[in-house]
């Protein structure tokens, strides 16, 4: 099959969907690859390094699968030939006049944006990938207008303060923006209404600012939900007195499906310094912040700069359109199992039936909704019938009953073992036993990210294994016990070193290069 790369028709857009490098990989996946002439243009890759990479420059409308960034234009969609499979960021939840037009028409379009946030489908996730580039660029914004140092500095002429910044809204924008004040030297706090993202806040070295309101949970989609009249209170407290006290803040508060919660009003804006910046990142979506114009820049009377730039991602074309190149080459090596250059949609996944939006000239949307669970979920109460589609894959915790019974089951055999032991063992097994439910808890109450190196450390312990062993290598010259006491050795080695090893690898991934 043929993969045509669109040039973009959206005025302003510099990305596009695939590079040199992205169009190698969806060439050895079996496809050919032809691309507008200067699709690549804007973003820095020329025609002659498409070509480099095995692609033929020509109409990319005329081809069996058309990648885009955005919607195409209604013109480019009449030209789409039957048969063929768009696919872009369509936005179909919002623009239910684009889904219309393309069901009119016999092809199949499929939307990046619809990707749901599962873990497998991590690879393909466009809109994390956008959010982390906009975030990113959302700070070099923020400190281009605000023209001022984010690091303190002390010099001879005096002392410079750091710069602080507020960053509402921790989700995949909001901690990329986080990371970037933070390297630049701000001082940086970050609320979200999901206290699970404290800990992220703060290993980005950000200070979380918890809201204290019983509406507060941790959430089991990842997602925040609408928050209640408490909540709305107090967080509009904070900002009121957050906005007093920073220089920049940058708003990315986003709740799936709805227009952008307005969490910043004109009298919180009107009490900034003159100088201070505002980046709302929600602008395109409604705005957390009045008075913020989308894709533009205002000063405020009193001297607030609002950005409400809505192509942020864009304004780093290159890296964006790697990144969004990569996704959808992991969204095509799903679809393409045999390798073979042959699209196949399987409406029984849950990733291809997410973004299916027409199925041959069929409206498919929306689709099932896709439970997604970011922490262990409350178990159902619904009937199966109502159940969501299931793309969880975290484990089920335990019914307290089952946990009983089988805590009941190895007690008792745990008794049966210790009656028929001998005296001698009895103790052992009971070092055993008590180890097993001390090492539980113990392990327990670490974080998940620590397991590795405490296990590897721990791992350690077996070095007494390699001490008997020693002792007992040359022992009366029996052969057997020699033997035994060398594969424990071996054994213990492996795993004392190999549990290091890992570590120093996990260590690793931490390490600038
Ligand atoms: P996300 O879903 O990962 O994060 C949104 C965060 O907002 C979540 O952590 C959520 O808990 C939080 N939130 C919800 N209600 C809140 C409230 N009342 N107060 C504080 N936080 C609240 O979304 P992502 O990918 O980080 O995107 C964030 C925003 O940035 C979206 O509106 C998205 O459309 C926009 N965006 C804008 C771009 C631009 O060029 N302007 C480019 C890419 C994304």
């Amino acid at each position: 099959m043929i993969i045509g790369i669109l040039k973009e028709a959206r005025t302003g857009e510099r990305r596009v969907s695939a590079t040199p490098q992205t169009v190698t990989r969806l060439i050895d996946l079996g496809y050919e690859v032809v691309v507008d002439p200067g699709a690549g243009v804007e973003a820095s890759f020329l025609d002659a390094a498409y070509t480099a990479s095995g692609a033929s420059i020509d109409n990319a409308l005329a081809a069996d699968i058309v990648l885009g960034v955005n919607p195409p234009s209604r013109p480019q969609l009449e030209r789409l030939r039957p048969g063929a499979t768009l696919i872009g960021m369509l936005n179909p939840g919002i623009d239910a006049d684009l889904v219309k037009d393309l069901a009119k028409r016999p092809i199949t379009a499929l939307a990046m944006d619809a990707v749901p946030r599962i873990s497998r489908a991590q690879s393909m996730d466009v809109l994390s990938s956008m959010g982390s580039v906009a975030g990113y660029r959302a700070v070099l914004e923020a400190g281009h207008q605000f023209g001022r140092f984010f690091t303190g500095q002390v010099t001879a002429a005096g002392k410079v303060p750091p710069t602080k910044v507020l960053v509402v809204g921790a989700g995949v924008a909001g901690l990329a923006a986080i990371g970037t004040a933070r390297s630049l030297g701000a001082i940086v706090r970050a609320t979200d209404p999901r206290p699970e993202v404290a800990d992220q806040v703060e290993s980005l070295g950000g200070q979380y600012i918890a809201i204290e309101s019983p509406e507060v949970e941790i959430s089991s989609t990842g997602y925040a939900k609408e928050m209640g009249d408490d909540y709305k209170e107090r967080e509009a407290r904070l900002y009121a007195s957050q906005c007093e006290e920073v220089d920049i803040i940058i708003t990315t508060a986003l709740i799936p499906g709805r227009a952008a919660p307005r969490l910043i009003d004109a009298a919180m804006v009107a009490s900034m310094r003159s100088g201070s910046v505002v980046v709302d990142m929600a602008a395109a979506n409604g705005g957390n912040v009045e008075g913020t114009v989308p894709g533009e820049v205002v000063r405020t009377d009193n001297g607030v700069i609002l950005i409400g730039y809505t192509d942020l991602a864009g304004r780093m074309p290159a890296q964006a359109s790697q990144l969004y190149g990569t996704n959808v080459v992991n969204l095509l090596k799903l679809m393409t199992p045999d390798g073979d250059g042959q699209l196949v949609l399987d409406q029984t996944d849950v990733v291809q039936r997410s973004i299916t939006v027409v199925h041959d000239g069929e409206l498919t949307w929306p689709p099932p909704p896709v439970h997604v669970s970011a922490t262990p979920a409350a178990p159902a109460s619904g009937k199966a019938a109502d159940a969501p589609v299931e793309a969880s894959e975290e484990r089920r915790p335990m019914s307290p009953a089952r946990r009983a019974a089988l805590l009941g089951v190895i007690g008792a055999a745990f008794f049966v073992v210790a009656a028929l032991s001998p005296p001698a063992l009895l103790g052992h097994l009971t070092v055993f036993a008590l180890a097993i439910v001390v090492g539980f808890y113990v392990i327990g109450k670490v974080h998940h990210a620590l397991h590795t190196p405490l296990m590897s450390v721990t791992n350690a312990i077996s070095g007494i294994i390699v001490v008997g062993a020693l002792l007992q290598i040359g022992h009366r010259g029996d052969t057997a016990i020699t033997a035994v006491a060398a594969v424990a050795i071996l054994l213990a080695s492996i795993n004392v070193f190999g549990g290091f090893a890992v570590t120093q690898r996990m260590l690793g991934m931490f390490q600038r290069s």
